[in-house]
């Protein structure tokens, strides 16, 4: 688990602690962010779980939590490997902030943790999602059928993506 703050070019990173239950509601009941995340009850459960290979970020601009991100370590040496997840609020989605909070994780997974792949794995029709993932320097490698639960229970696709460390841009 990773527990120190990472910064990106605007965003900061900051590890999840007991007390920011009510900051993590107020992201996941967003509904820009439930209608991809699912439950947020769950998803605040989830973030508030420690355990060693998972490590859960507050995304923080001037000091006000606008997000979450999280990364998970595979650390079996045969297919060791990171990936990423991310929600940021609505009033702060589409200004960059994403693209900052993944390239800051990324550098850090790779520079700091020595990954040499990362993956993430958008619904297929999450086009914003996508295309801010592809300006980091991931790419589509697969879709995988019928891969998520959506909110009214239909399965929908998911778009595999990866890159590997040379890949990262600035
Ligand atoms: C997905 C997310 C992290 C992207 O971060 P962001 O800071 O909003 O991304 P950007 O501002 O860089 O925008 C990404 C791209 O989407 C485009 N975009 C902006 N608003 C858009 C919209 N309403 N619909 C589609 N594309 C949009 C931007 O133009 C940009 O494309 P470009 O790189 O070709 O210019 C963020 O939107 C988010 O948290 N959304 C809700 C939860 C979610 O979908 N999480 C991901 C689950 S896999």
């Amino acid at each position: 688990m990773i527990d120190e703050i990472v910064t990106g070019k605007q965003v900061t990173l900051r590890p999840v602690q007991a007390d920011d239950e009510a900051k993590l509601s107020e992201i996941f009941s967003d509904p820009e962010v439930a209608r991809w995340w699912g439950d947020p009850a769950k998803s605040v459960q989830d973030a508030l779980e420690n355990t060693d290979d998972d490590s859960q970020f507050l995304i923080e601009l001037d000091g006000e939590a606008i997000g979450f991100i999280q990364c998970t370590e595979e650390t079996d040496p045969m297919y060791r490997h990171a990936s990423i997840d991310i929600s940021l609020r609505s009033p702060w989605q589409g200004k960059g902030h994403g693209p900052d909070a993944i390239k800051a994780l990324a550098q850090f997974l790779i520079g700091k943790r020595g990954h040499h792949r990362l993956t993430i794995d958008p619904a297929a029709h999450n086009t914003r999602a996508i295309k801010a993932y592809e300006r980091v320097g991931f790419k589509p490698v697969g879709l995988m059928r019928q891969y998520e639960r959506g909110p009214s229970g239909e399965w929908h696709d998911g778009l595999l993506m990866d890159m590997l460390a040379a890949e990262l841009r600035d």
